[in-house]
């Protein structure tokens, strides 16, 4: 499978047989509408699949097969079984794990890696292990009252309801599956939409389900647009509550939209990350960390740490080092092992890019690696942009300020660690940062001082199951993974019993 190519890929029985269909209360259907719209490899340009255009009719329709689920016996089904469905649902992903990175990675676009650096453990079935574990672990409180007489309070932890999981499409195993293993471990149920730029892997996940024993109805899958499916969605009455990843934006629009019938909502949004870097790090190590902060999956990550900040006696060896790095990165096909930065998910994004490269050049910025569009040979199919690096960046530059969500590093001198802190935390999003230093002084001091949920010290984007992540201010409500990640999905429920 190292060498897969998209003939291989396009060959997986998974792609044959016509349009892919939704999922909805157990059956593979076509949307109400009979329309379908493209899946395309973003590194070639071409089709790889018809996907059906769910709208607000099958929203309706899914959300009625959430609701029935939830009613039926799911709901009385035993802590231990959705443990065991959960774990079962981690060795179906794990034992079809390459299948579901091949689709990933022709539908999305992220590198296949060399095979020697692929994990042998998937760490989405971790992440559902994981939850599985929690669905045991489920409990209310018993507590102490001061009314007269005989009245025994406790508490209950109840499922939500039925849930909207809205999703992008930036890492399609891990946007399907941060959200289904909470919604399982805590009794809820779900319609799941991926996003159009990338649903294969949902739809591939969607198989799974039924192997590992997911009660039908449990979890339900629409794709389509976000204007129309999507917005049907979290509009609708019958859902409880909004599970949502992506862009700002969208974010708030998803508020306005729950307001009618006050649905919970959890948000996981943009950022615009600082990562700050003193002159006493350990360069070797700060100069390709910073850079893999800002290059990894293209810069198409929601906290990629995209404005660094370098302690000015090392500023002009870091611009030099990390341009020399991002120079040296592998621009490439997404199938070949080889290729360490893939193309950007879509034309739209690419063109989205590409603006800001123009805007920074016109904002001054002084570019110091890449900057273009690749149009040379096999990749000018595809949605390729070099590795870039702004340097001279000034704080109120529209390039410091706004989530560009590609391979764009912006780079600013600073002075003093009062000053660098007061500047990262200048931003209206807070949902990581990063620090690379050899004074743990500094280290404590920033982890404390940076406003993001997140805050990583000599290293960046490390994510594990068991610890909580989300954002401070827009970049949203609520965290995933750890414990905190289940609160989202539950209600608590205080019951009085007068023993007298
Ligand atoms: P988006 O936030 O619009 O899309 C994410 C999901 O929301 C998709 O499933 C989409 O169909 C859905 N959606 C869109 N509009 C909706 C609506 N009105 N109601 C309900 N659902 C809706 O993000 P998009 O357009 O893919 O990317 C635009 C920018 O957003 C990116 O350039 C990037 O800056 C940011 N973004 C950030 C992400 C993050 O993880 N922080 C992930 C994806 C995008
Ligand atoms: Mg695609």
């Amino acid at each position: 499978m190292s060498t897969a190519t998209s003939s291989d890929v396009l060959a997986l029985p998974f792609l044959q047989g016509g349009p892919k269909k939704l999922l909805i209360g157990g059956e593979w259907v076509d949307a109400a509408s009979g329309r379908t719209f493209p899946a395309v490899n973003p590194s070639t340009g071409e089709v790889i699949a018809e996907l059906a255009e769910g709208d607000a009719a099958d929203a309706d329709r899914a959300v009625a097969a959430a609701r029935a689920a939830f009613e039926g016996p799911w709901r009385r089904l035993k802590p231990r079984d959705r443990q065991d469905i959960l774990w079962a649902l981690a060795d179906a992903v794990q034992e079809h794990y390459e299948e579901l990175r091949l689709l990933e990675v022709l539908d999305m676009g992220s590198p296949i890696g060399p095979r020697k650096s692929r994990p042998s453990r998937a760490w989405e079935a971790s992440v559902l292990r994981y939850f599985a574990g929690w669905a045991t672990k489920i409990h209310g409180e018993t507590i102490p009252n001061s009314m007269p007489g005989s009245v025994f309070t406790y508490t209950l932890k109840e499922p939500v309801g039925v849930v909207a999981a809205i999703v992008p499409w930036n890492r399609p195993i891990s946007n399907a599956i941060w959200k289904i293993a909470p919604v399982l471990a805590t009794g809820c149920t779900m319609v799941l939409k991926p996003a159009e730029e990338a649903s294969l892997v949902a739809l591939r996940i969607g198989e799974l389900l039924a192997e590992a024993g997911v009660p039908d109805g449990v979890v339900n899958i629409v794709t389509g647009f976000g204007e129309t499916v999507g917005a049907a969605l979290t509009q609708h009455h019958d859902v409880d509550k909004v599970a949502f990843t992506g862009s700002t934006a969208t974010g708030q629009h998803i508020i306005r939209a729950a307001a009618g019938n006050l649905k919970r909502v959890s948000l996981e949004l943009g950022g615009k990350s600082p990562d700050v870097v003193f002159a006493d790090a350990d360069l070797s190590r700060a100069i390709p960390g910073a850079a893999m902060a800002v290059f990894s999956n293209s810069g198409q990550v929601c906290c990629a740490g995209t404005r660094i900040y370098v302690e000015r006696p090392v500023y002009d060896e870091f611009v030099e080092g990390v341009s020399e790095f991002a120079k040296k990165l592998r621009v490439g096909n997404s199938l070949d092992p080889q290729t360490q930065i893939g193309p950007l998910v879509s034309a739209e994004q690419l063109d989205r890019v590409l603006g800001y490269l123009e805007l920074g050049r016109a904002e001054g910025a002084r570019t110091t690696a890449g900057g273009r569009r690749i149009e040379t040979g096999d990749l000018a199919r595809g949605y390729f942009v070099e590795p870039t690096v702004f340097a001279d960046v000034q704080d109120d530059m529209r390039v410091a300020r706004e989530e560009i969500f590609g391979p764009v590093a912006c780079v600013l001198p600073f002075d003093t660690i009062d000053e660098v802190v007061a500047r990262a935390n200048d931003t209206t999003f807070g949902l990581s940062g990063g620090v690379w230093t050899r004074d743990v002084g500094k280290a404590h001091r920033l982890a404390s001082e940076l406003r993001s949920g997140t805050v990583w010290v000599n290293t960046f984007l490390l994510f594990d199951p068991a610890v909580p992540f989300g954002g401070y201010r827009m970049s949203g409500w609520g965290r995933e993974m750890g414990q905190h990640a289940l609160d989202e999905y539950l209600n608590v429920k205080s019951v009085w019993i007068n023993t007298d």
